[in-house]
């Protein structure tokens, strides 16, 4: 049947606002069938979809994984600055040339114990609460940055708020230490008057003293990182499962189309692989980490920029890999449709509760 027909039949039938990429319900597309003189018989796939994994609890198939860290703190505290300096010492300390460039998250290797630490780098309360409206627990870590000439801020006291109520353990970093004015034992004190129980008061949330302009106690504070995420024992599932991460931004490029930074938080993401974040998906066509480099596999922790997706998903999606373009397809139909279906309901409810009101 010609498209215009079946439209025009669907009008007939009472059908109003149909076009071409109207998805049917079975129900309605075996009536349509019977106008046709067929007899349809209906496979109902529409629960099709993808979903997390059970957690993996053999133990031999968890490996440790990098922290992911996020940045929080009142404006001006220098949060921006040392996330520029953990980049920069990034190059100076590591293999890489070149200069880094923004995709959402980067891996630093620290000087000592030459351990991965993976930093989001999106600071501020806006991106860590978004992702936790969507449920997405990509941090393990809050660095609280608090300045020492300023100390405890509004903004100190919602992040010290936020990062309770997720869970998120937190790692104190006073900064602006090297300012004549700087008072680091005022910043504590007032912590310790907030809820915190900072380890210069016996207590075990540790802090640190660095400055993001000199780089002071900047080593230490990641040295303080790796061994809080030892003890939070962080580990993932890299073998014998299918991918799973987190969208952490998107964006359309000049040249490579739909990009998005993706972090493994299980298995292993390779070119060839698809990803199905929301509506959208992606065949991976290219993955290159925030030096640019083009990276053939990215496991647990790691962020990557990722080429190919379709439409650009966002931020806060859990991507989950499927094992063919085709299942992709068939779930994001089945999305969309289950998205449509649960708008006409809303509809209908609106238009009740405006009859309601009207009576
Ligand atoms: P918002 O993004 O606006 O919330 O600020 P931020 O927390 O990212 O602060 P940012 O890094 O932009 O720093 C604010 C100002 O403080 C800038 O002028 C920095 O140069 C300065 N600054 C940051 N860290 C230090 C430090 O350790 N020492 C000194 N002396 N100045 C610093
Ligand atoms: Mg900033």
């Amino acid at each position: 049947v010609r498209n215009e027909d079946l439209l025009t039949k669907l009008k007939e039938l009472g059908f109003e606002n149909m076009t071409y990429n109207y998805i049917l319900d079975s129900e309605t597309a075996a009536l349509i069938a019977d106008e046709y003189g067929f007899e349809a018989t209906t496979n109902d796939n529409t629960s099709v979809d993808l979903f997390e994994q059970p957690e993996c609890t053999e133990q031999k198939l968890l490996v440790p994984r990098a922290p992911v860290v996020t940045i929080m703190g009142h404006v001006d505290h220098g949060k921006t600055t040392i996330l520029d300096y953990l980049r920069k010492s990034s190059i100076v300390n590591g293999e890489f040339g070149g200069i880094t460039q923004h995709i959402g998250a980067f891996s630093v290797k620290t000087p000592k114990t030459k351990k991965m630490i993976t930093f989001l780098d999106t600071p501020g309360h806006a991106a860590f609460l978004k992702m936790r409206q969507r449920g997405a627990d990509v941090t393990d870590i809050v660095v609280l940055v608090v300045a020492a000439d300023d100390s405890v801020m509004p903004q100190t006291k919602e992040a010290i708020k936020h990062a309770k109520n997720s869970g998120v353990p937190i790692i104190v970093a006073i900064n602006k230490c090297d300012k004549p004015d700087a008072n680091p034992d005022k910043v504590v004190a007032d912590l310790a008057g907030h809820d915190i129980d900072v380890e210069d008061y016996g207590g075990e949330t540790q802090v640190v003293r660095v400055s993001g302009k000199t780089g002071l106690g900047m080593e230490d504070l990641e040295e303080s990182i790796i061994t809080l995420s030892e003890v939070l024992d962080l580990k993932a599932q890299e073998s014998k499962t299918l991918c799973e991460g987190w969208v952490i931004e998107s964006e359309m490029k000049k040249g490579l189309g739909n990009t998005a930074t993706f972090l493994v938080r299980r298995g292993v993401l390779e070119r060839g692989k698809i990803i199905v974040a929301g509506n959208t998906w992606c065949k991976v066509k290219i993955m290159k980490d925030e030096h640019g480099k083009v990276l053939k596999k990215a496991g647990p922790s790691t962020p990557v920029e990722v080429i190919g997706w379709k439409d650009l998903p966002e931020a806060g999606q859990l991507g989950l890999e499927a094992k063919d373009e085709a299942l992709a397809k068939k779930v994001i139909l089945n999305r969309m449709a289950r998205e449509e279906k649960f708008k006409e309901a809303q509809d209908i409810e609106k238009i009740n509760e405006m009859r309601q009101s009207e009576l």
